[in-house]
C-alpha cells in the first residue's frame, strides 16, 4: 500500500508546491522599484512605511484597503487624479499626482503599497 501511495503524493504535493510558485511569480510586486519611484516623487516627505507624516503611513492605508473591494483601482485614481486630500491640521488640498509615463510602474508602486 505504502509503495503505491508515496510517489502519488509526492508528486500531487510537488504540482501543488509548482503551482504556488507559480502564482506567486505573476502577483510579485518589485518592492525596490515602488520605493524607487515613490523616491523620485518624494512620496517619502508625506509618507513613511510605517510612520504618520502629514500623509498616513502606508503600511495603515493598505489595512484599509486591502478590506476594499476595488482597492488597486481606487489607489491607482488617487495617485494620477489630484484627489483632495486632508491634512492633519483640517486644511485640504489636491494630492500630488504620481510622475510616471509607465501603467505598468504605477500599478507595481499601487501593489506594493497594498502588500505592505
Ligand atoms: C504634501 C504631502 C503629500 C505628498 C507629497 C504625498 N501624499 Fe499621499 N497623502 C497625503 C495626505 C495628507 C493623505 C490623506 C488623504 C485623506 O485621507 O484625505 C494622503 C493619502 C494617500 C493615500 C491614501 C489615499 C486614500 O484615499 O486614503 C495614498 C495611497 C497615498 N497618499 C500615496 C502617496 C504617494 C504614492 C505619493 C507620491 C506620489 C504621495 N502619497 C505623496 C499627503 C501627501
Amino acid at each position: 500500500m505504502k509503495l503505491t501511495q508515496t510517489p502519488i503524493t509526492y508528486a500531487c504535493i510537488a504540482a501543488a508546491l509548482f503551482a504556488l510558485v507559480l502564482s506567486a511569480d505573476a502577483c510579485a510586486v518589485d518592492a525596490e522599484a515602488a520605493q524607487a519611484l515613490a523616491k523620485q516623487n518624494n512620496c517619502f516627505r508625506c509618507h513613511g512605511i510605517d510612520k504618520d507624516k502629514d500623509g498616513p503611513a502606508w503600511r495603515k492605508i493598505a489595512v484599509k484597503f486591502k478590506a476594499m473591494p476595488n482597492a488597486e483601482e481606487k489607489l491607482t485614481k488617487h495617485l494620477t487624479s489630484g484627489e483632495k486630500a486632508k491634512f492633519p491640521d483640517g486644511h485640504e488640498e489636491d494630492h500630488k499626482i504620481l510622475k510616471s509615463d509607465d501603467p505598468a510602474e504605477t500599478k507595481n508602486l499601487v501593489d506594493w503599497i497594498l502588500s505592505l
